[in-house]
């Protein structure tokens, strides 16, 4: 764990040992976007959640140290989630992790993807993989998601320039989505699905008429 448990930005990383490249390539998105916001940070990872984890059914099979961080995933304003590549896909412990999560719980929570893995081939594992499983959420899920290989990395930090770049998409991604969720909740707009269904539908339509 990197810092407070109630903070705005979370990032998780699926990596089973440390240390990790995808830990650190998570939090390198998760300290980017809150020093640019100034919002509170912390970075998690399997290891965070527990030896509780892999027996857990339900949510409250975890002990308190796992349900801390389930609870700052759920509760983050900005998620950023990250997975070595196994056999083409994220860890089987990383998805057991979100396996735990209420399928509402992350509904319109901007989420940024990305993953790490040996070499190119799997690159696409962030979109084939990731996108499906927060699209299942309901998440905003940022549109460019930031794959890296073993060899954008020196000494375990991010060591390629056009990696570097691509990431500055979804951080800029990442403060509009942020931005927006913002001026929504100011604005009383409130554009989360539960508010929206709860409006009658003329309040949601153009009542001028087309001619
Ligand atoms: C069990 C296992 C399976 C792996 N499968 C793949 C794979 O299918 N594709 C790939 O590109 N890399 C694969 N790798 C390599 C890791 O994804 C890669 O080294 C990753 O960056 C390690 O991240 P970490 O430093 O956070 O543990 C695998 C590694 C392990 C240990």
């Amino acid at each position: 764990m990197t810092a407070m448990t109630n903070a705005t930005i979370v990032g998780f990383s699926g990596n089973l040992a440390r240390p990790s490249k995808t830990r650190g390539f998570v939090e390198h998105f998760v300290n980017e976007i809150a020093g640019y916001h100034g919002l509170a940070a912390a970075t998690f990872d399997l290891d965070d959640v527990g030896p509780t984890l892999g027996a857990a059914r339900w949510t409250r099979d975890l002990d308190d140290t796992g349900r801390k961080v389930l609870d700052a995933v759920v509760g983050a304003e900005v998620l950023v989630v990250g997975s070595p590549t196994y056999k083409g896909s994220y860890t089987g412990l990383f998805k057991h992790f979100f396996d735990l999560i209420d399928p509402s719980a992350l509904r319109g929570k901007p989420v940024l993807l990305t993953a790490t893995g040996g070499g190119e081939r799997h690159a696409l594992m962030v979109e084939h993989q990731l996108r499906p499983l927060f699209a299942f959420f309901e998440a905003l899920v940022l549109p460019t998601a930031v794959y890296a290989r073993d060899k954008d990395f020196r000494d375990g930090v991010l060591a390629s320039e056009a990696i570097r770049k691509r990431g500055e998409q979804s951080i800029e991604e990442a403060g509009l989505a942020l931005a927006s969720r913002r001026h929504a909740a100011a604005e009383d707009f409130a554009p989360s699905p539960t508010t929206i269904a709860d409006r009658p539908l003329l309040a949601r339509v153009d009542p001028s008429p087309l001619v």
